[in-house]
């Protein structure tokens, strides 16, 4: 009987999912073995909805976006069944039985990976590959995507300086990232951004105005202001610390949820909150202030060369591990290198980016403000 492989992909979509699916299975196809897709993320998986991945359904796909088996953020332990939540670990490992896969390979980001381990330690053989447009994986350098997303970003901060500049205004940009600012920093970056705004450095408002106002006086009569999606002030910074204090030494399970929801109220993304900083800087420096969200343009669209490679050579390894029966790890880029980590060096913990990071440093040194 051939050897079949199951695939997912799982979290929130991002170019180059297409092409580590199709170097997943140009691999095993080479020896022979099966692939077989499990359709929206760990669901497909839980209730049996899968399809064929041949030779045909892989053809073309290597520079289309987004993912041919769809993706959902859905869990195995609480899965969404009708009104309820519910477990569907068990169900998953009888499936996988049931198809006699030797091995599933997933491709996501941070909850994906947790979503993994869980199934790694119900007994199932994972390979996993690292995707977020974030770049906030542990364990990787390279993640799917990024490098699409840092694109669009910086297209987008490029086409706003010429706008910015014939009306005199200061342009805010809301760029994703999730909890950290690699790609605000990094388009900022690239896109010669005069002040950044990221969540590893909270902001003073009076300083940021400052800055602009500063820009203003030498005669640049625009600014361009990357603001990651969870940049915050120095004061809320200092509330959401002071409650997660709390919360780590909580063992009340009432004041617990209520630590929590307090926190989500805090960190959770929110349109409005990138509106209220415009007027508020706008009150402040007296200069004309837009507001730009690039929203889920960061992840739409054809990957870019950099992705496309990182994918089929991350997907090539998945395969091989799966082959080489090397099993429980991630394929990971770092330093033009791929190799394996172990999924639990990878899952529940974020890629930070340090105040002293080479970005940040390279970002002060050529003047940008970071409003601290
Ligand atoms: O993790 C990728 C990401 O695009 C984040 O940058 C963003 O915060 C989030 O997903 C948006 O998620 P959703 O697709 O669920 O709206």
């Amino acid at each position: 009987m051939r050897k079949c492989v199951g695939i997912l992909t799982a979290g929130g979509d991002s170019p180059g999912l297409n092409a580590a699916i199709r170097a997943v299975g140009k691999v095993l196809s080479r020896a022979n073995a099966r692939l077989i897709g499990f359709k929206d993320g760990f669901e497909g998986i839980a209730f049996d909805r899968f399809v064929e991945l041949d030779d045909e359904m892989l053809s073309g796909i290597l520079t289309v976006g987004g993912t041919i088996l769809r993706t959902s953020r859905h869990k195995p332990n609480k899965m969404p069944v009708g009104k309820k939540i519910v477990d569907m670990t068990e169900a998953i490992v009888e499936n996988y039985h049931k198809h006699q896969l030797a091995a599933l390979i997933c491709i996501g980001g941070g909850g994906t990976h947790k979503s993994a381990l869980l199934l790694k330690k119900a007994g199932l053989n994972i390979v996993t590959i690292p995707k977020t447009i974030d770049n906030d994986l542990s364990g990787s350098n390279g993640t799917i995507g990024f490098d699409t997303a840092l694109n669009v970003a910086t297209d987008a901060i490029d086409s706003l300086h010429s706008t910015a500049s014939s009306h005199k205004r200061i342009m805010l940009v809301e760029v994703m990232g999730h909890k950290t600012g690699w790609l605000t920093l990094g388009s900022g970056i690239a896109g010669g951004a005069d002040v950044i705004l990221i969540p590893e450095i909270p902001y003073s408002l009076e300083k940021v105005a400052e800055a602009l106002k500063l820009r203003s006086r030498e005669g640049k009569f625009f600014s361009i202001v990357p603001v990651a999606e969870g940049a915050v002030d120095v004061a809320t910074a200092e509330k959401i610390a002071k409650i997660q204090q709390t919360l780590d030494k909580t063992d009340d399970k009432k004041r617990k949820a209520e630590l929590k929801a307090e926190l989500a109220e805090l960190t959770s993304y929110k349109p409005e909150r990138i509106f209220e900083l415009a007027k508020k800087l706008e009150e402040l420096t007296k200069l004309e202030t837009r507001v730009t969200i690039l929203g889920y343009l960061q992840r739409g669209g054809t990957p870019s060369c950099f992705d496309r490679m990182l994918a089929t050579r991350l997907g090539v390894r998945a395969a091989e591990a799966v082959l080489n029966r090397e099993f429980g790890f991630m394929t990971s880029y770092a330093n033009g290198e791929i190799s394996l980590v172990p999924i639990e060096e990878v899952a529940g913990k974020r890629k930070e980016l340090s105040a002293d990071h080479p970005w940040v440093k390279c970002a002060e040194a050529s003047g940008v403000s970071f409003g601290a």
